[in-house]
C-alpha cells in the first residue's frame, strides 16, 4: 500500500572511525568516481598524485575526497558512502544472479516485466545504441502495480515515490549508473523528466482523476489528506511550500558528474497542457528531454530527422525550422487512448531513434509503459528491449507492437487494450 510522502530531509552525518583494515581497502577507480562526483583527472590532482591514473583507491582517498570543495552527493548520501563501498555495492554484472522473469517476444522486440534496477545491470555490456525513455516523475502519480524497490542509498520505496527529490534525484543516477556500461561507445540517451512542485497535494492515478478531481461539486471535495496518497510539503532542508524543486537540471548535473556527457538540455513546448488553478506564478507548457551520450561524439544524423515523417517526430512545420533542430521541441502530447496516462507521444520517441540510431540498432526503454518507444523503433526498423515493472503496462506494450509489426493479437477479445486494462484494475487510488 502506498502512503504518504513527507519530504523531511534526514540530518545524518559522516563518520570517520573506520579499522585500519577497512580504510586499506581497494575500490574500483571508476566507481569511486561516480560516488563522489568527480572525473579521475580531478582526483588525482585532489589527491595530490597528478598524471596517476590508478585502477583503484582506498577508503582512505575516498575518506579525503569527502572533504574537498568539489565533492557533490551523486546517488548515495555523503554519510553513507564509507557503507555502500564496504558492503553493499552491486557485484560484477558475471556475478549477479540469474533473474526469473516474464518476457515477450514479438518479432525483434523484447518485452520483459521487471524492476529497472535489476535488469539494467544484466544488459550485455556495450549493446545498446539508444536509450529513449520516460521515467515516473517525483511524486505525481500512483501507477498500476506500484512495487517497492532498495536502492543503494538505503531507501526502500516505488520509484518515483520517494520521501525526499534528492532521494528521487538519487535513484535516477543510480539507474544512469548500472545503464552506462550497456551503452555503445557512439550511443544516446534520451531522458524524459518533469519538475514537481514542493506542495501539499493527494497523489493521482492519471491526469483523467486529476481533472475529475478539479470538477468536484463544491461542498463534495474530500480533504487533501482523506486521499490515499498525499504529498506534504513541510520539512525540506530548504525548500519552502510551493517552490519548484529544479529536478531536472539537478539530474542533468549529476549524470555529468557519474560519466555521462551532457549534450542537450530539451524544452518539449507541449502543443496543450492541463490547466494548473495557479494564481501567483505562470502555468506550465513544458517538459525536458536530456540527451546524454558516453563519449564526446555520439553518432548523430539531422539527414535522417529531415526525412523522417511528423507522426514520427519530423521536422513540425508550423513551429521548426526545416533546416535546424533545435532544443526546443514542438511536439503534441500523447493522446491517452492506450489507457496508461503516462505516456510520451510518438513523435518524442520517433525523433529520439531517428537522430542516434542506424536501422538495425538496438534501441531501449528501461520504463516502457504503453510501448510507445517499442512501437516507434518497430516502425523505424530498430530492434526494441524494453522493461515495465508492470505486467499489465506490458500487456498494453505487447498489444501495441503487435498491432505495428502486423503479428496477431493472443487476446482474441477487444482490441481497446486500454479500456481492458482501465477495466480490470484501475491505477487510480487518490
Ligand atoms: C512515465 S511512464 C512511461 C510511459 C511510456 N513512455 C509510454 O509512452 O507509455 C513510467 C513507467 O515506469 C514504470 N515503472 C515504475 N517503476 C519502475 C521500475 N522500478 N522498473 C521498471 N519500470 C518501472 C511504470 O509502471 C510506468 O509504466
Amino acid at each position: 500500500m502506498i502512503g504518504d510522502i513527507v519530504p523531511r530531509s534526514p540530518t545524518d552525518r559522516l563518520v570517520r572511525d573506520f579499522t585500519k583494515k577497512d580504510k586499506e581497502r581497494e575500490f574500483d577507480a571508476e566507481l569511486v568516481s561516480q560516488v563522489v562526483g568527480m572525473s579521475r583527472a580531478f582526483i588525482a590532482r585532489a589527491l595530490g598524485r597528478p598524471n596517476t591514473r590508478p585502477k583503484t583507491y582506498t577508503l582512505r582517498d575516498v575518506l579525503d575526497l569527502l572533504d574537498v570543495d568539489g565533492f557533490q552527493e551523486t546517488f548515495v548520501p555523503r554519510s553513507k558512502i564509507p557503507k555502500y563501498l564496504l558492503e553493499d555495492s552491486l557485484a560484477p554484472p558475471s556475478e549477479l544472479p540469474a533473474l526469473r522473469q516474464s518476457t515477450r517476444t514479438i518479432g525483434d522486440v523484447e518485452l520483459r516485466v521487471g524492476n529497472a534496477r535489476d535488469l539494467l545491470p544484466r544488459l550485455a555490456a556495450g549493446s545498446v545504441q539508444c536509450v529513449t525513455t520516460s521515467s515516473p516523475y517525483w511524486g505525481m502519480r500512483v501507477y498500476e502495480n506500484e512495487r517497492s524497490v532498495t536502492w543503494a542509498d538505503g531507501e526502500t520505496c516505488p520509484y518515483g515515490f520517494e520521501q525526499t527529490p534528492e532521494g528521487f534525484i538519487r535513484h535516477t543516477i543510480e539507474l544512469l549508473v548500472l545503464l552506462k556500461p550497456a551503452i555503445t561507445k557512439t550511443g544516446s540517451v534520451w531522458w524524459n523528466i518533469m519538475d514537481t512542485y514542493n506542495t501539499r497535494t493527494p497523489i493521482r492515478g492519471n491526469a483523467r482523476e486529476r481533472l475529475d478531481a478539479m470538477g468536484e461539486k463544491p461542498g463534495s471535495r474530500k480533504g487533501w489528506t482523506e486521499h490515499a496518497a498525499c504529498r506534504h510539503s513541510a520539512g525540506h532542508m530548504y525548500l519552502d511550500d510551493t517552490e519548484l524543486s529544479s529536478v531536472p537540471p539537478r539530474i542533468a548535473e549529476r549524470a555529468s558528474r557519474v560519466g555521462y556527457k551532457l549534450k542537450s538540455f530539451i524544452t518539449w513546448r507541449k502543443h496543450t497542457s492541463p490547466p494548473e488553478p495557479v494564481k501567483s506564478r505562470v502555468s506550465r507548457q513544458a517538459e525536458y528531454v536530456l540527451h546524454l551520450s558516453v563519449n564526446r561524439t555520439p553518432f548523430f544524423d539531422k539527414a535522417a530527422w529531415l526525412k523522417l515523417e511528423s507522426r514520427l517526430g519530423g521536422p513540425n512545420m508550423l513551429r521548426e525550422s526545416a533546416e535546424r533542430i533545435t532544443d526546443v521541441w514542438y511536439l503534441p502530447t500523447a493522446s491517452g487512448k492506450n489507457g496508461h496516462g503516462a505516456e510520451f507521444p510518438l513523435a518524442l520517441a520517433g525523433r529520439c531513434i531517428a537522430l542516434t540510431t542506424k536501422p538495425g540498432e538496438l534501441v531501449l526503454d528501461p520504463f516502457v509503459g504503453s510501448g510507445t518507444t517499442a512501437v516507434a523503433a518497430v516502425e523505424l526498423g530498430r530492434p526494441c528491449i524494453g522493461f515495465d515493472i508492470s505486467e499489465a503496462y506490458i500487456e498494453v506494450a505487447e498489444s501495441r507492437v503487435r498491432s505495428a509489426t502486423h503479428q496477431p493479437q493472443l487476446d482474441e477479445g477487444s482490441d481497446d487494450v486500454g479500456a481492458q486494462l482501465s477495466a480490470r484494475k484501475p491505477a487510480a487510488t487518490g
